[in-house]
């Protein structure tokens, strides 16, 4: 396209060319092409106009009402459309006014703020943001998929994919660019409270994972730009709660915390969130080493960094580094940040230009912020529509886009046990006969399958869920036949006299076995931060008393991070994780009780025994000097499936030894004994024999996934390019040494001996 006539439609104003239709596609157009746009619209704007587009305001500050306590119906202010936009130039909004809206509302607003922002000087278009983390989280009736460690689950990054190209779609198509997911936090231990909004404890799968779904939401048919968050190393402070300080040395940071953002940087991540917390005594947000001499130093990344909510502030109100709110900011963006989340005052862009005027922060590093930010701006195209959102006749057809919703949800669910120790016979599938007593506080509750981020924040009010879409217990009743079904209803706060009514309940039928649904309802942030981490007293109890009876208990968990249970587990005949399935969790739970999905999930972190014994699967070997050291109730890549899958006969097919920098190819055999196709994943770990850094017992080296017909035998080579069995060294960077590897998969070990080069 040309950049004269581009420039010349921009400068006709921007209500102009918001009518204009252009349609080259983005990724076609040359980087020269955008630097000269960006340099020709930055050179026009003032210092005001500038610290403007560096403020992101919640949408709240723009309609009716007041902060968190808006007038419903929510809709836009006038006159604050005026204040806000126009007047402060303000470049970016956020979210929803506190609920979801349907696709239509989405258009009045976000059309309602592209015109206002069209009417100030320089005419930019507003870039609108907002927490789409499991499909369209704040669109009523969108659809809505499994919570990130439920994809992470799945083991299957084709699928994170296609699930992230059309949740893509659907935000798009409200006219929203830019999606604050995925998390890339890695999570170390269970306490913590966003450790459902993770991929999970290792940092490979996080990272391939993350790869995987920046590349579907920005490489799709329907591309938005993505945000890494939250960088880095907010998944681990050291009380297990929401942001509070993390002591994290740099070789962990580095070895751990950073890959997958080094990773989804290098798949070309548009922006990026920092961490709210502190780590080492230093807040994130004015860690000038972290924000800027790793992230654009050493990461390349030319992105825009945006803060958290509300973290400049924070600086002073809650960190105390710094004096007040105008220093705060000083602080900040001097460390790296382009955009502040304010998002509920006026001041920030105000003060900013202040500290420019005022020679504190320099013209430049404004300009520096405000091309990363234009640069997004840019590529989401909304110079070319002013940001308006598609017509609304365009919004997708839900349909065409559940499907990959629904098999993400089946194939994350993960059965961990099935050994019907009361009845002799494995208590999964359920038969087609008998009686099936449902229960617990989890079994009527579509907001307990999707979590936080649901309609709302916290997740927690059904006004907002899916019409339509059925709890677990109703899609039981689909699957099995109403009749088969008996309901007895808990609510999260059940009492002992609420157990004697489910044993009551219970006992006036025959009842083949009973389905406990476990685990905890919505909560996200500092709301779900926990003094104790064991499965909740009462829900204990009702495992126990149902126990009592005899009966076959099938244990469902339906939550996001592993509580401790060690006392009820034996109890359980069998037990399968739900993690936050989302919308079409309730079918994918159903039909893998019933037995009309073959369960494939794997879990993707290890499920501590005791609450003070929470080792990872890539523990050091001075963690495991006793047997009983590294006994957690499950482990990193547990899962079973209907099928016997029998693996053996690993081989290092490339040799006995390899050079550092080839790759290593690997063969197993599996054996499927059963019945059933079963679909397996192979997960391949590496064991670094000895090292000038301790090693880790194993770490996750490859996983593929293949299905195994009922019967057959079948080879499966995995590929480990050696460059990847290094880690970080004595003086803080990556180095592969030479030495014995061992290569595991289960309790297959082959060995080989990498040579320096
Ligand atoms: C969360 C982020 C989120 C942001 C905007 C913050 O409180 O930590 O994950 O993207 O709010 O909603």
């Amino acid at each position: 396209m040309n950049t004269s006539i581009r420039t010349c439609v921009f400068w006709t104003g921007l209500a102009a060319f918001a009518l204009t239709s252009c349609s080259a596609p983005t990724t076609q157009r040359s980087t020269s092409d955008k630097a000269v746009f960006i340099d020709s619209v930055l050179s026009t704007l003032t210092i005001e106009d500038k610290a403007g587009e560096m403020t992101q305001l919640t949408l709240d500050m723009v309609c009716v009402g007041s902060p968190y306590n808006l007038e419903e119906p929510h809709r836009l202010d006038a006159e604050k459309l005026q204040n806000v936009l126009v007047d402060l130039k303000v470049g970016s909004i956020l979210n929803c006014g506190g609920h979801a809206y349907y696709p239509a509302q989405w258009h009045e607003i976000i059309g309602g703020i592209q015109e206002a922002a069209a009417r100030k000087a320089s005419g930019i278009p507003v870039l609108y943001g907002i927490d789409a983390i499991h499909g369209t989280t704040y669109t009523t009736g969108g659809v809505l998929g499994p919570q990130q460690i439920g994809l992470a689950a799945t083991w299957d990054t084709a699928l994170v994919r296609t699930f992230s190209e059309n949740a893509a779609m659907e935000v798009l198509a409200s006219g929203i660019p830019w999606n604050f997911s995925p998390v890339l936090d890695v999570a170390r231990d269970a306490r913590w409270p966003r450790f459902w909004e993770t991929f999970g404890e290792s940092t490979k799968l996080v990272s391939d994972m993350g790869v995987s779904m920046v590349k579907g939401y920005q490489e799709g048919p329907s591309p938005i730009a993505a945000t890494l968050k939250h960088y880095m190393g907010y998944s681990r402070p050291l009380t297990g709660k929401d942001r509070t300080p993390a002591w994290i040395p740099e070789r962990q940071l580095r070895e751990i915390f950073l890959p997958p953002f080094a990773a989804a940087v290098e798949a070309g991540a548009a922006t990026v969130m920092v961490n709210s917390g502190e780590i080492n005594g230093i807040p994130v947000h004015v860690d000038h080493h972290i924000l800027t001499e790793i992230l654009r130093d050493e990461l390349g990344f030319e992105g825009l960094v945006v803060t958290d909510w509300e973290d400049i502030r924070y600086l002073f109100s809650r960190h105390k580094v710094a004096a007040d709110y105008k220093d705060a900011i000083e602080m900040a963006i001097m460390a790296g940040i382009d955009m502040s989340m304010v998002p509920t005052d006026t001041q920030f862009p105000v003060l900013l230009a202040e500290l420019v005027h005022e020679g504190r922060i320099p013209e430049s590093r404004l300009d520096l912020s405000v091309r990363r930010i234009l640069g997004v701006k840019y590529d989401r195209g909304l110079f070319e529509n002013g940001g308006m959102p598609p017509s609304i006749e365009d919004y997708p057809n839900k349909a065409d886009l559940e499907g990959g919703a629904a098999l993400a949800a089946r194939k994350s669910i993960t059965l961990l046990k099935n050994e019907g120790s009361q009845s002799n016979s494995a208590a999964l599938p359920i038969g087609d006969k008998g009686r099936i007593l449902v229960t617990g506080p989890t079994a009527n509750s579509l907001n307990a399958l999707n979590g936080g981020w649901t309609g709302t924040w916290q997740g927690t009010d059904p006004k907002y869920s899916t019409p339509g879409r059925p709890t677990a217990v109703e899609a039981m009743r689909n699957v099995f036949g109403d009749d088969r079904i008996a309901h007895a209803e808990l609510e999260m706060e059940f009492s002992t006299a609420d157990i004697q009514n489910v044993i009551r309940s219970l006992k006036s039928r025959p009842t083949q076995c009973a389905v406990v649904f476990l685990g905890e309802m919505p909560y996200t942030e500092g709301v779900g931060s926990t003094e104790d981490i064991e499965l909740f007293s009462n829900q204990q109890d009702l495992v126990k008393a149902i126990h009592a009876t005899g009966t076959p208990v099938i244990g469902v968990y339906a939550g996001g991070r592993p509580r401790t249970m060690n006392n009820i587990e034996p109890l359980l005949d069998a037990f399968v994780m739900a993690y936050l399935p989302g919308d079409y969790g309730a079918d994918a739970i159903a039909e893998v009780l019933s037995g009309d999905f073959n369960p494939s999930g794997r879990l993707p972190f290890t499920w501590p025994r005791y609450a003070s014994a929470h080792l990872t699967h890539d523990c050091k070997h001075t963690e495991i000097v006793g047997d009983k050291d590294f006994n957690p109730l499950y482990r990193f890549g547990d899962g079973l499936s209907y099928s016997t899958v029998n693996t053996t006969g690993i081989q290092i097919l490339s040799g006995d030894s390899a050079t550092i920098g080839n790759t290593v190819t690997v063969e197993v055999t599996l054996e499927n004994t059963g019945d059933q196709n079963s679909t397996e994943t192979v997960i391949l770990y590496s064991q670094d024999r000895v090292a000038s850094i301790t090693p880790s017992v194993d770490e996750l080296a490859a996983f593929i996934q293949v299905v195994v017909p009922a019967g057959a035998t079948q080879t499966v080579s995995l590929q480990v390019p050696t460059e990847e069995l290094g880690f970080i060294g004595r003086d803080n960077t990556y180095i592969v040494e030479p030495g014995m590897f061992g290569l595991r998969v289960k309790d297959q070990v082959a060995e080989f001996k990498l040579l320096a080069r």
